[in-house]
């Protein structure tokens, strides 16, 4: 194998699985996402290339570009890791990436990582499944690939807990959906902005209070009863990671 597509997990480097940290320690070259915490790379072997492609979200262009540095340097080197926040099968373009290599016939393998999906909900005291609370989680993202907002108001109805990545731009947008589609405009919403990382932020509301929020990217919207939760009070896990 000689390209491994890595999950670097949603920023502390104490989150990151241990082949991913062995396959930074053994790089020839790393090629990185903007969203990577400085943390995860002192595990870099120092004497790799480091490549950074940080890139605007949803710029196609650019991926074109991405996933032909990649086959180019599959060719040229033992091994090259591409290293994605979170996991790079959830919103992270791994699996175009992924093909891209396969067509060009260069060996690849994938490394899981912890997504912001469900981590960033958890690093706030929110059990996104919690028992009698919710019969599940959804993950969507809040944008298209266009840029434009995605229509969410069908998950009104599924009596889950949401969780919208990229969807910060159009939480208005959201909030309306979800009211539109049935939830109560009190319902609980917390929106968590660069967990894992020693900025990470929390702040709570409702429905009717999301579009005004002073939030910025990255960050995760949790809607649901679930968003009113703060487990940590009772476990401060999250404090014991970033200090
Ligand atoms: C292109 S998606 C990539 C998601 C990534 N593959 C994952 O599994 O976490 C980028 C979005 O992930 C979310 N995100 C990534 N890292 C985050 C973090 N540390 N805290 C909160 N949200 C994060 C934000 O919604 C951001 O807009």
């Amino acid at each position: 194998v000689s390209v491994f597509l890595v999950g670097a997990g949603p920023g502390d480097a104490d989150l990151l699985t241990l082949r991913a940290a062995r396959l930074l320690g053994e790089a020839d070259v790393i090629v990185r996402d903007r969203l990577i915490d400085d943390s995860v790379m002192a595990y870099a072997n120092p004497n790799a290339e480091v490549i950074d492609v940080g890139k605007m979200p949803g710029d196609s262009s650019s991926q074109t570009a991405i996933n032909e540095l990649l086959v180019s340097l599959g060719q040229r080197f033992g091994t090259v890791v591409r290293l994605k926040g979170g996991d790079p099968f959830i919103f992270g373009r791994g699996g175009e990436e992924l093909l891209a290599l396969h067509a060009a016939g260069i060996a690849c393998d994938v490394v899981p990582g912890v997504t912001s999906a469900l981590s960033a909900p958890l690093a706030a005291g929110i059990s996104v499944t919690h028992r009698g609370t919710t019969r599940g989680v959804s993950v969507v993202t809040g944008t298209d690939a266009a840029g434009g907002p995605v229509d969410v108001r069908a998950l009104a109805a599924t009596q889950t807990t949401i969780v919208v990545l990229m969807g910060i731009r159009h939480r208005h947008h959201i909030s309306a959906d979800l009211i539109a589609g049935g939830l109560d405009q009190s319902t609980p919403v917390a929106v968590i902005e660069r967990a894992w990382t020693s900025t990470q932020r929390t702040v709570r509301g409702d429905l009717l209070s999301l579009p005004d929020m002073d939030v910025t990217n990255p960050a995760v919207i949790v809607v649901g009863d679930v968003a009113a939760l703060d487990l940590r009070a009772m476990a401060p896990w999250a404090d014991v990671v970033l200090v």
